[in-house]
């Protein structure tokens, strides 16, 4: 059997696909579904662009990525995440952090490998697990713990056949953020049984005070050859589309590993690409401050407007840009609706995306996630619509 016929094809894609075509057919829709930031990228990066483009900066490039970039991460792992870097050698630029976890995974698994997972997760995760025939071990969080992935839960998941603990902090989908303390907590779980680490921080700039980003790597200079670290211009940046991420590791043969997959996967991440993530390090990154208030602005109008809606159960992320909404039957009956998938169809075709908690995991199935990464305008006019869609009863002779 192809390993690809084992994976789906992403419920998210699919419900974008029909807030797609109602948009197409001039409909208004409220894009609730997506993690992509609104915003521009900053004007220096833009010039980056521009200027590598205009000099012909559009030939082959080493496929680990150009030096320049490469040497400019490594300062920044310093500077802003307390990451010791050995050599830029140690850094690895990827096709934007979902590029990252598929050549992790693909370096440190082998067939039938275990890896600890949160459940709820962003699916990809998973899916690129078992694409480099792992297999994924959920540990569930839970509300009652502000979604904490827990260190005494994740020990309690672990068998013979682990080989990875796998963090995300920011979380998508829950906004959960990890201290620093839990982190440190994690770290020891993974020493006493000489695990591997591989720590997705894709959303470390979208954080809300007073929580603050910590990445495990910098917690154990004496582990870090057993720590992955991934990363992504894409939410810190706005450069979803761009397609820049990378990852750091010291260990040898991980680094073996991955520049025989970069060479074979992608053979080195778009060259215009890439001079634009330098010139965005190389600024100035004023603007993250005046991203992340006006995230918070829109988080809180979102959750005001998903509060007090009897049959959901919103959470005040910490960091990310979505809030997980946990559902129970008071509100399927009020809607008409079976379960989650539902009620996300039911919104989809009133032009209002989510995302089903089943699309996270297998755990979560009685959750819905909205994002608020869209614009500040869309949020406040789509915000009211979605709350009446959530209120409406169903007519008396259509309930069942
Ligand atoms: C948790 C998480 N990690 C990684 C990514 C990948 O981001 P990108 O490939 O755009 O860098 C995403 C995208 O939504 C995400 O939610």
């Amino acid at each position: 059997m192809n390993i690809l016929d084992t994976l789906s094809f992403g419920k998210i894609v699919q419900l974008r696909e029909v807030l797609l075509k109602a948009q197409a057919a001039g409909k208004k829709v409220y894009r609730f579904e997506s993690g992509d930031p609104s915003f521009s990228i900053a004007p220096h990066a833009l010039a980056g662009l521009q200027a590598a483009a205009a000099a012909g900066k559009t030939h082959y490039i080493p496929n680990a990525g150009i030096p320049e970039l490469r040497r400019a991460i490594r300062d920044k792992l310093e500077r802003k995440n307390a990451i010791r870097v050995p050599s830029e050698e140690n850094i690895f630029v990827t096709n934007g952090a979902m590029h990252a976890l598929f050549a992790a995974f693909q370096c440190v698994l082998s067939e039938g490998d275990e890896v600890i997972v949160p459940d709820p997760m962003w699916t990809e995760v998973v899916e690129n697990i078992k694409l480099a025939r792992g297999v994924p071990v959920a540990v569930a969080l839970r509300a009652a713990n502000d979604y904490q992935y827990a260190p005494s839960d994740i020990e309690a998941a672990l068998t013979p056949r682990t080989r990875v603990i796998f963090l995300n902090t920011p979380h998508n989908p829950t906004g959960a953020v990890l201290s620093r303390e839990t982190l440190g907590e994690i770290l020891q779980v993974a020493r006493r049984r000489n695990l591997l680490v591989v720590s997705d921080e894709a959303y470390e700039d979208v954080i809300y005070e007073p929580h603050m980003h910590h990445s495990i790597g910098s917690l154990a200079p004496d582990y870090q050859d057993n720590v992955i670290s991934v990363f992504s211009f894409s939410k810190s940046h706005a450069m979803s589309g761009l397609r820049v991420g990378y990852l750091v590791s010291t260990a040898p043969q991980v680094m073996d590993r991955l520049q025989k997959v970069l060479r074979c996967s992608i053979n080195g991440v778009n060259s215009v690409a890439q001079w634009t993530a330098l010139a965005a390090l190389q600024g100035d990154e004023s603007h993250l401050a005046g991203m992340r208030a006006e995230y918070a602005k829109r988080r809180d109008i979102m959750f005001e407007a998903l509060s007090g809606i009897q049959g959901l159960r919103p959470f005040y992320p910490h960091g990310a840009f979505y809030i997980w909404a946990e559902l129970d039957r008071s509100l399927y009956a009020r809607l008409g609706c079976a379960n989650a998938d539902e009620v996300s169809s039911k919104l989809a075709s009133m032009g209002i995306g989510s995302a089903p908690g089943e699309a996270f995991g297998s755990l979560c199935h009685d959750a819905i996630r909205f994002a608020f990464s869209c614009s500040t305008e869309m949020i406040q006019e789509g915000a009211p619509v979605l709350r009446s869609a959530l209120l409406a009863s169903l007519p008396l002779r259509g309930r069942t």
